[in-house]
């Protein structure tokens, strides 16, 4: 949450900043600032609104070849210019920009505000400022050592000292922060999408620790003041992986990237071992006599990634029948849950930086439980601290509302439930027919984008109702409630998704004309129930809309409106059914005029419990 990025070289800091904060601009979007050391001046610009608002005010003549920016995700203080980050020591010769939040800022306040200090804004990072100010005598370097140990809480922080404009000084604790080390030139951001038009040579400052940069040099000390030696990592992404491209939104781009992120997922192959039926994941860090020790399996994640690690439970228990629940991990984290030494964890995030799954992760470990990650972004948190894992290379997801990662990690699932289930009571040749199933996925996807159109039709038909409900059962229960998450997350229509079994106890209340249900209807055990369960609706004048892989008469007499997509194997059926319901929240969103990519009161990447 927040993005935070500095400069130091010998452009003009300015268009790099911008450009950096608009890059970082998914982790939160409601005021931005920038300030730059120019003519032995600080100067810092603030603006509340999208970071286009701050450029529109910005002079061109303003420059400086130091300097640092923020883009807001509101947690203390209004959306206003004065809470906007860089926030200003009270002599005007410090400046601030910071991700996380302070937890005993109240109390440093009050102290600060006793011996004299005044306070402009309503702030925690402000108390930085202060403090900062406080203990500098000359040593910038050690004005932050005394400030930060004074520090209750997740921060990563990027400070500008007017008396030392060839310097920049980041700190992290809780909040990521990585390093770009280019010609002359150096980067500090919250994220490397900030600095790979400029550098691809990148590393990771850890958790306590304070780095010192100028143009040409950097140095890393931990909390005990002593050297830490940092290996330079290269990052992969290309840039076009950044750009829109031809599509007027991130997510629909992310959308139709689909069939190729799922073959990505399968390592277009390489992670398929067909001639025995099974799957290889070289990143998992067990010995293969110790899978036979796993008793039972947590699978843990936040929104979409929790979404997708209901659907990891449900593979692990019937490919590999080893017993497995999924958590919430701000849930999981703080009930004293249960840490035995047959119990394997995953950790699900797409940026591997969700506090609550990292806290959560960390928690685990602590007690001596092991935890692998599902990540995307390669080199995050949370693949850097998971005792093992496998990337999902779904290529950057920049849009908030999440879906190609989604698809990605349950096909991550389905190969760790084949490898597990093959080395438990799969046969090869089951073996072998699940894997076609997976590698028949991508095509599928092709064929229901090709029909886009057909739910462009349907979105404009239904996008003026206040609430619509999403139903299914077993495996693509999860997948409802990810329907609904996404159509509440970028339309604004209320949107709840039930297990089909449970409406009839409650939510069927609901129902009635103004009040229409989508249903996810696949071929296998469940079929007969959830038609009973659309008949429920119709009888109380819900209005049905069902996506279904099957062509039964019974369902088209049933739903007001019927969209069809590939059969498909029932544990591969959410890779596919998830897919009209991004596109109808998508046409939604946009035929109501709704900001897609960004939506209001969320940030991509969630770097506060
Ligand atoms: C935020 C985002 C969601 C995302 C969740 C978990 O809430 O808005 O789209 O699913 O965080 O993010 P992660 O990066 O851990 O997958």
């Amino acid at each position: 949450m927040c993005g935070i990025i500095g400069y130091i070289g010998n452009k003009n800091a300015v268009p790099i900043l911008m450009e950096g904060l608009k890059r970082l601009e998914y982790r939160g979007y409601d005021s931005s600032g920038i300030g730059l050391i120019n003519r032995k001046k600080l100067s810092v610009h603030k603006k509340e609104g999208k970071i286009s608002v701050l450029e529109k005010t910005l002079s061109k003549t303003i420059h400086g070849k130091s300097g640092i920016a923020h883009t807001r995700w509101a947690t203390h203080g209004q959306v206003n210019d004065i809470n906007a980050h860089p926030q200003v020591s009270a002599n005007g010769r410090i400046a601030v920009v910071h991700n996380g939040i302070i937890d005993n800022y109240s109390s440093l306040k009050s102290r600060l505000t006793s011996e004299g200090f005044k306070f402009q804004s309503e702030t925690d990072t402000e108390v930085i400022a202060h403090l900062l100010q406080k203990y500098y005598t000359g040593d910038p370097e050690e004005a932050v050592q005394k400030a930060l140990a004074q520090l209750d809480g997740t921060y990563g922080l990027i400070i500008l000292f007017l008396d030392h404009p060839d310097i920049l000084i980041g700190a992290r604790n809780g909040s990521p922060l990585v390093v770009g080390v280019g010609e002359k030139e150096m980067l500090l951001a919250s994220d490397v999408n900030a600095l790979i038009a400029h550098t691809r040579q990148v590393f990771y400052v850890e958790d306590r620790e304070t780095v010192l940069i100028t143009k040409d040099s950097y140095k890393t000390v931990n909390m005990n003041n002593s050297v830490v030696s940092k290996q330079i990592e290269k990052i992969e992404w290309e840039m076009a992986e950044f750009e829109k491209g031809d599509f007027n939104h991130f997510m629909l781009k992310e959308i139709f990237e689909q069939p190729e992120v799922i073959r990505r997922s399968y390592g277009g192959g390489g992670r398929l071992l067909p001639g025995f039926g099974t799957a290889k994941l070289g990143g998992l860090n067990i010995e293969k006599s110790e899978y036979f020790d796993i008793d039972n399996i947590v699978t843990m994640g936040m929104g979409t990634a929790y979404y997708a690690a209901m659907i990891g439970a449900y593979l692990l228990e019937n490919m590999a029948r080893i017993p497995t629940v999924a958590e919430q991990s701000s849930e999981l984290r703080y009930r004293n849950t249960i840490v035995r030494k047959g119990t394997l964890f995953f950790a699900v995030s797409q940026s591997g930086e969700t506090l609550d799954t990292l806290t959560a992760m960390r928690e685990i470990q602590n007690r001596g439980g092991r935890v692998l990650g599902i990540c995307n972004s390669v080199g995050s948190t949370i693949a850097r601290e998971s005792d093992g894992g496998v990337y999902i290379h779904a290529g950057p997801e920049i849009a908030v509302a999440s879906t190609k990662a989604f698809i990605s990690q349950v096909s991550v699932f389905f190969l760790l439930a084949l490898m597990l289930g093959r080395m438990r009571d799969i046969p090869t040749s089951a073996g072998k027919q699940y894997i076609s199933e997976l590698t028949a996925i991508p095509d599928k996807i092709s064929e229901i984008l090709e029909k886009a159109d057909e739910l462009k039709t349907l979105a404009n038909k239904y996008k003026h109702y206040k609430n619509i409900l999403f139903l299914s059962r077993g495996i693509n229960y999860p997948v409802a409630l990810e329907g609904a998450l996404k159509l509440k997350e970028i339309s604004y229509i209320h949107a709840e998704g039930f297990s089909a079994g449970d409406i009839k106890h409650g939510p069927i209340a609901l129902v009635n004309e103004e009040t229409p249900s989508l249903f996810i209807v696949t071929k296998g055990e469940t079929f007969d129930k959830l038609l009973g369960n659309m008949e429920e609706i119709k009888a109380r004048k819900g209005k049905v809309i069902a996506i279904s892989n099957s062509e039964d008469n019974r369902i088209k007499d049933l739903s007001d409106d019927f969209f069809l997509i590939p059969e498909s194997h029932e544990m591969v059926s959410p890779l596919l059914t998830v897919i009209p319901l991004q596109l109808f929240a998508y046409y939604i969103a946009d035929a109501l005029g709704k900001d897609v990519d960004q939506p209001r009161n969320l940030a991509k990447t969630v770097t506060v419990e």
